[in-house]
């Protein structure tokens, strides 16, 4: 199975990221889960992204699509993969299409999960997420059950640095200026399943594994 999911930033797409890759047994491929990592490893790429980052915006497509097209032809993705938060702009996803149909793959399916910018913002603000094994929280939707704490591995818990006010609100611009356009894009190819992600956690991956199923 080789499938996208999109999203504005909050609409849930790593929560969701995490359950479909284990029901799936596909790998888990996000971008800015590799920069946030590049940059713990404090190299040039994780540098230069947190220039971006910080402020809300994109990463240059340049950068990206090299990165993407490295790790897409690593062995462990030969099994399936979940691409999430990329692509992110027409040309990253013209620069996608042509890499998949270099490597003779075809997408099975593009998931995009639509909530309202007023949720978003809540969600984004509320974020928690562990230091050690990524896991996400939110102070008020899905609270651990120790405040601070990981359930899955007892790590400590953070605020990511561009989940303050004022970024989350360029980075949602953002998304309508650059991003919101390959909704179109993939409604043109037939693969695009739209996902109410208002609802609960358990209820949208429900959706989600009903409409792959179509
Ligand atoms: P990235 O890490 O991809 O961030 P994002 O797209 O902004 O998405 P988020 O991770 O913020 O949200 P999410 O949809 O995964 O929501 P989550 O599941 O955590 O990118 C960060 C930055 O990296 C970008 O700004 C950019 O600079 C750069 N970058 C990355 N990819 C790039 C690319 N391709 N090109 C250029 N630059 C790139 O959920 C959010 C919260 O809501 C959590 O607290 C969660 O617990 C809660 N929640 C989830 N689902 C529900 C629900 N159903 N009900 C209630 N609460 C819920
Ligand atoms: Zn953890």
């Amino acid at each position: 199975m080789k499938l996208l999911i999109m999203g504005p930033p909050g609409a849930g797409k790593g929560t969701q990221a995490e359950k479909i890759v284990k029901e799936f047994g596909i790998t888990h491929i996000s971008t800015g889960d590799m920069f946030r990592a590049a940059l713990k490893n404090q190299t040039p790429l994780g540098l230069k992204a947190k220039e971006y980052m910080d402020k809300g915006e994109l990463v240059p497509d340049e950068i990206v699509i090299a990165m993407v097209e490295e790790r897409i032809s690593a062995p462990d993705c030969a099994k399936g993969f979940l691409l999430d938060g990329f692509p992110r702009t027409i040309p990253q996803a013209e620069a996608l299409d042509k890499k998949l149909s270099e490597m003779g793959i075809t997408l099975d399916g593009v998931i995009n999960i639509e909530v309202p910018r007023e949720e978003l913002i809540e969600r984004l603000t509320g974020r928690r997420v562990c230091r050690q094994c990524g896991a996400t929280y939110h102070v008020k939707f899905n609270p651990p059950k120790v405040e601070g704490v990981c359930d899955a591995c007892s790590g400590e818990l953070y605020q990511r640095s561009d989940d303050s006010l004022e970024t989350v609100s360029n980075r949602l611009d953002v998304y309508e200026a650059q991003t919101a356009p390959l909704k179109e894009y993939y409604a043109k190819t037939g693969l695009l399943k739209n996902i109410d992600g208002t609802k609960s956690i358990e209820e949208v991956f429900a959706s989600i594994k009903n409409a792959l199923q179509k």
